[in-house]
């Protein structure tokens, strides 16, 4: 029998192998020569949508920890969220290096010009200081309050992500659509609770 100690630290693999899954798939796709006649546009559109997943993901992990008496998962949190961060900042660099050369005028008039790219980016600079502040040595020094206040702003960044996903799309709108229903369920999950419990103080 495994000790407690063993059994966490292959949980804790496990769950980082879960993580990086989608990352090692498209290498692997990409050392075989596999990522479609378009490899940068499949490449941007594939980290994209892990990215928002993740950012889902987090959210829900909140709720399960709560309401589905699963407070091991919290354990967890930090990491997943930081994995939403590092497929949204592939993404942005893929978007930056791979699609634009680092053109910095073709981009800056690309985000002036693409509500879709302004929403993106406006995104993923809220994202920075969640993932800056994720680092125990900051979080340390950092007021509760203020961090979780801070830290409140994954929701908002999650609705920018299906926003951003729902502008983007052409014709076939259903899975922006579905996205953007599940980030409303999970707000709505996180602030009815509250709004029912300042009723009640009221
Ligand atoms: C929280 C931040 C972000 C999230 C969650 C996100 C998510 C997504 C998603 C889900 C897609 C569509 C994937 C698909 O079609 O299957 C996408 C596409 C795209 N995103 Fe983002 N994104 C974010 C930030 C950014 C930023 C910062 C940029 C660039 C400045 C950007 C540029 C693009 C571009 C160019 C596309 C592809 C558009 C196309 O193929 O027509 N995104 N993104």
């Amino acid at each position: 029998m495994p000790s407690r100690a063993h059994a966490l630290k292959l949980e804790s693999a496990l769950v980082w192998l879960a993580c990086a899954a989608p990352l090692i798939l498209l290498l692997y796709w990409g050392f075989t020569a596999r990522l479609t006649a378009n490899p940068v546009e499949f490449v941007l559109r594939d980290l994209g949508l892990w990215g928002l997943r993740f950012l889902c993901l987090t959210l829900a992990v909140t709720l399960l920890a709560k309401y589905a008496n699963m407070p091991r998962l919290m354990r967890y949190r930090r990491r997943i969220g930081l994995w939403a961060f590092a497929y949204v900042a592939l993404h942005l660099t893929v978007y930056l290096g791979a699609a634009h050369e680092f053109d910095w005028a073709e981009i800056g008039a690309d985000i002036a010009k693409r509500p879709y790219i302004t929403i993106g980016m406006a995104a993923f600079a809220l994202l920075v200081p969640l993932a800056v502040t994720s680092a125990h040595a900051v979080r340390r020094k950092m007021k509760p309050r203020s961090w979780r206040r801070l830290h409140r702003l994954v929701y908002l960044i999650a609705v920018m992500g299906a926003v951003h996903y729902f502008l983007l799309v052409k014709a076939d709108t259903r899975s922006p659509i579905l996205y953007g229903a599940i980030v409303a369920v999970l707000l709505a999950a996180r602030l009815l609770p509250a709004a029912r419990r300042r009723v009640g103080r009221a």
